[in-house]
């Protein structure tokens, strides 16, 4: 087994847990040899938002073409990487299996090892592959489809979660409003574009405070202030102000994640302070939170767009953290559409279905 110190690790990373069939080539954690992305939004928005089943079929059908272009712009082979790296959870179930099979079949074919890595675990990589010289510990904040975690990184794959959401990921409440106001998926991206016309204090919608745990999230009241709003304009007959409702709801969500990050940062002492994950693309957040933390003389830290989606090269970030310090999984390695992400003391590894060892 080779270690950080003795050579480069270069690693084929795999990703399909929802709509995104994703292969990259990444070396040492840090540098992107290729990264390949098949998207299904386009097929996903006549349905209004991810069909799973439609999901996993598209999955089967990019996967080939996908990790052989992977390589090919790597201008290398299977048989030149180190390991292979797939995101085993949390997703959905079907189209997490394909990415798995997938991974296991050409580590086997081969005999490279194999490495399961938690898709929030990539998430939060892409900051390194982002900033090459960023190490723990920092804060992040993840916010994506299905998850609103503000997690202190304490080492590489090692995570305290000091909150998380209640009811609605902050993606979620994006595209269930987005969906309301008549936008179309995924409905991040349309608000971001609605909200740039409309007036952010045109409403004050309600930002939920959490009694006994302080950085907890909620965004479904927020989401059900919207909706009754909607519906008294229907009822009343005036016009909505999509443009305004969409800034107003956008300022909410920003305000509340904004708020966590910075008094976490304050109350932990972290001097670097991140965000990561689809929503992390939202322009509202990026400036404010940028903001706040040059305010205070904190180093902010964001993906750019394309490594805050859901993609591959992050997989290969964290594959690497875990192949170095020794993490292999077995060819029982197993979709889990709920895998936790682990603790301070645990890594998620440990919680894998298919005989890790470290
Ligand atoms: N500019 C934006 N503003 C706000 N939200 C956005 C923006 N761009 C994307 N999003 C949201 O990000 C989410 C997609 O992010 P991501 O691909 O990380 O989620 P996921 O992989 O489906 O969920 P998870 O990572 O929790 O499993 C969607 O909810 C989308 O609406
Ligand atoms: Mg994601």
């Amino acid at each position: 087994m080779k270690t950080a110190e003795e050579s480069s690790v270069t690693l084929l990373a795999i990703e399909s847990s929802c709509d995104e069939t994703a292969a990259a080539v990444v070396r040492d954690g840090r540098r992107i040899l290729s990264d390949i992305i098949y998207s299904q939004i386009k097929t996903h928005t006549l349905y209004g938002g991810v069909v799973p089943e439609i999901a996993s079929r598209q999955h089967v059908e990019k996967i080939s073409i996908c990790v052989r272009r992977a390589l090919d712009e790597a201008g290398l082979s299977l048989a030149d990487m180190d390991g292979v790296a797939v995101t085993c959870g949390p997703g959905l179930v079907g189209a997490l299996l394909v990415g798995v099979s997938f991974a296991k079949a050409a580590a086997y074919s081969v005999g490279l090892p194999l490495i399961g890595v938690h898709h929030i675990d990539g998430h939060i990589s892409a900051l390194y592959l982002e900033k090459p010289e960023l190490q723990p510990p920092f804060l992040c904040l993840v916010a994506s489809g299905g998850h609103s975690h503000l997690v202190l990184v304490r080492d590489y794959g090692i995570y305290e979660i000091l909150g998380q959401t209640r009811d609605d990921a902050a993606g979620e409440a994006f595209d269930k409003v987005a969906r309301a106001l008549g936008l179309p998926y995924p409905g991040g991206p349309s608000i971001d574009r609605a909200a740039a016309e409309g007036d952010p204090h045109a409403y004050d919608f309600p930002q939920a405070k959490i009694d006994g745990a302080s950085y907890d999230f909620s965004f479904s009241g927020l989401k059900s202030a919207v909706l009754n709003e909607l519906n008294r304009c229907q009822m009343s007959g005036e016009s909505v102000r999509t443009a305004d409702i969409a800034a107003s709801f956008q300022r909410a969500v920003v305000e509340v994640l904004v708020e966590h990050l910075t008094r976490a940062a304050e109350e932990f002492g972290m001097k670097t302070v991140a965000i990561a994950g689809g929503v992390a693309s939202n322009s509202c957040l990026r400036r404010t939170a940028e903001e706040a933390c040059g305010e205070r003389g904190l180093t902010f830290i964001c993906p750019g767009p394309r490594l805050c989606t859901d993609n591959a090269a992050m997989i290969g970030s964290a594959g690497y953290y875990a192949y170095i310090r020794g993490v292999r999984s077995d060819l029982s390695l197993n979709a889990q559409p709920n895998l936790p992400l682990g603790t301070r003391e645990r890594r998620y590894h440990a919680n894998l279905k298919g005989g890790v060892s470290a």
